[in-house]
């Protein structure tokens, strides 16, 4: 049987206490999901959470994982956290290139290539997310947008000097993000036979791609039955247990 991610993105939606008692309530059920051999759930608060939450979980299979990171090692960039205190921190994967991120903090491919660079230094696994907006979808250029910010990422990856067990490529369409709106079966399809022959081209550095953008637990099984998709990005629903444990074991 394949294996499965399940990333919950808990963007900024619970605070400090509401993600510690997320964790606190939620012990068993969440290692009960994570005993499964082939699923990995990595949960991703936000930075004050990380360190609690992996002591917390510590004697489970579930991963911890930030929502970013700096492009930069060290130094006087305030308000940034690096890729060592992450590590440090006892995250295992980091979301890098984000919608959101790319949106309000105008992060570049350029700076999203270096924060890559910086995890794979850390063998922190790297969540790549690619995604076309909606104009670009009508217009016909989703893959002359995903080459441009895939192609400089793999170049990244197979130039990078240290090992990483895998990175993964979370393809979210921006206009199914929180909308409700997912793309077409034979679209997804289409998208993820091409992002696989990307990523097989470029290196032997195993990869694990994933679909992102309005998952929930009536969609998730039509999702996870596509040719190459390992795994779901999953936002909203990610936010109770009951939605997050409905989407990981759908029938
Ligand atoms: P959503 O968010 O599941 O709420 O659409 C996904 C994401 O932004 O990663």
């Amino acid at each position: 049987m394949k294996k499965r991610f399940f990333i919950a993105n808990w963007k900024m939606q619970k605070t400090f206490n509401e993600s510690i008692a997320f964790a606190q309530k939620h012990a068993h059920g969440l290692t009960q999901l994570a005993t499964h051999e082939n699923n990995q759930i990595v949960l991703c608060p936000s930075f004050p959470a990380l360190y609690s939450m992996r002591n917390m979980l510590n004697e489970t299979n579930i991963a911890i994982g930030a929502q970013n990171v700096s492009r930069h090692p060290s130094g006087a960039y305030t308000g940034q956290v690096c890729a060592q205190s992450l590590k440090e921190a006892g995250c295992t994967y980091c979301i890098i290139g984000h919608s959101e991120s790319r949106k309000y903090q105008k992060e570049t491919t350029v700076d999203i290539e270096h924060k890559c660079k910086e995890l794979i230094k850390q063998h922190i696994t790297p969540i790549i997310c690619i995604g076309e907006s909606k104009l670009a979808f009508e217009s016909g250029q989703t893959y002359q947008v995903l080459s441009e910010q895939l192609q400089p990422i793999l170049e990244t990856i197979a130039t990078a000097n240290h090992d990483i067990p895998c990175y993964l490529i979370a393809y979210e369409p921006i206009w199914a993000i929180g909308s409700g709106v997912i793309p077409e079966k034979a679209y997804i399809k289409d998208v993820f036979a091409w992002l696989h022959q990307q990523c097989s081209n470029n290196s032997d550095t195993p990869f694990h791609l994933l679909y992102g953008g309005s998952v929930n637990h009536e969609n998730a099984s039509a999702i996870l039955s596509i040719n190459y998709i390992n795994g779901l990005l999953i936002g909203g629903a990610s936010l109770t247990f009951d939605s997050f444990n409905a989407i990981i074991n759908q029938k």
